[in-house]
């Protein structure tokens, strides 16, 4: 399915991602007043890239057709630090990102370098439901898979997936991860799940504005700044833009990849009752006594 991942620290990685954590441990300083996104792979990433791109920036773009986000993807503007610091391409240069600096990442908590872990730089983690995650995760990898080779099947995907075996993976212990940090120190990590970011995004998005210290005024409330945001980076919106439906990131993932449907539940189209029994069964004995629910 994954043609060769490596395990290193307990997370599944391919060649190209390992070199990126590699290069990230030896490059990376986090500064006291950056802002790190930290996902599980399929989660909504580019979507809470587009949000928290468009909550640190509204002063310098009300309502503008300058948008960035309307002529760039998100995952330009906000780069996935394992990508940026690929060993065998030229290093960006890092410090001289505009303060404070916005950067995302899947690493796992156990991968996660020294300096993002003590220094003051805040952690907004993005999961999502298993069931979800995965059937999202079966379509991406047949996306990416060559065009000549047969697709994956769900199964082979999904056997991998309950193993652990999935990019950045095992998913439960990415999760559990940063749940416990989340709990030990509130003021760092803030824990937020696709399907609540769903149901409640005003709610949601006033939560994460003042975790990152930027809450919105009386004033931005009352000009609809909040629910500007929301329509900016929602999936019909995103997912139309002609940036957005064509073009590769760097990595050469194609930019159209990252929407399918953006929905929550698809997965009762995709499991049968057994597979759903199967994650069940793993995320009861893995998040046993955590107070986690996913
Ligand atoms: P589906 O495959 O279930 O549609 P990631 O960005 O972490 O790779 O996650 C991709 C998932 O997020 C895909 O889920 C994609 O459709 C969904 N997504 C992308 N943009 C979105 C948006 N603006 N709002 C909601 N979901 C979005």
């Amino acid at each position: 399915v994954v043609p060769h991942i490596y395990k290193y620290h307990g997370v599944w990685h391919t060649p190209a991602q390992l070199r990126g954590v590699l290069a990230l441990h030896q490059h990376f300083q986090a500064q006291d007043s950056d802002i790190l996104l930290v996902t599980t792979p399929k989660s909504g990433t580019t979507w809470l890239k587009s949000i928290m791109f468009a909550l640190m920036n509204r002063s310098r773009y009300p309502k503008s057709e300058q948008h960035p986000l309307l002529k760039t993807n998100p995952h330009v503007l906000v780069p996935f630090l394992e990508i940026k610091l690929y060993a065998n391409k030229e290093l960006p240069d890092l410090a001289s990102f505009v303060s404070p600096r916005l950067f995302c990442t899947h690493l796992s908590c156990t991968t996660l370098p020294n300096s993002a872990r003590d220094s003051a730089c805040k952690i907004v983690y993005l999961c999502r439901n298993p069931r979800d995650t995965f059937v999202s995760l079966f379509h991406f990898s047949n996306k990416l898979r060559t065009p000549n080779l047969p697709p994956n099947s769900i199964e082979e995907v999904f056997d991998m997936f309950c193993e652990g075996a999935s990019v950045y993976g095992p998913f439960w212990d990415h999760v559990l991860g940063y749940w416990k940090e989340s709990l030990r120190k509130p003021q760092k990590v803030f824990f937020l799940k696709y399907e609540e970011m769903k149901e409640q995004p005003t709610l949601h998005l006033k939560r994460l504005a003042e975790f990152l210290g930027c809450p919105f005024s009386k004033v931005e409330e009352k000009e609809g700044v909040v629910g500007d945001i929301l329509e900016l980076c929602s999936f019909g919106n995103m997912s139309n833009l002609v940036v957005n439906r064509g073009g590769r990131l760097e990595s050469g993932e194609e930019h159209s990849a990252y929407f399918r449907k953006g929905e929550v539940g698809d997965w009762k189209n995709y499991m049968t009752e057994e597979m759903v029994q199967r994650l069940e069964k793993i995320s009861e004995q893995k998040f046993k006594g955590s107070g986690l629910c996913l």
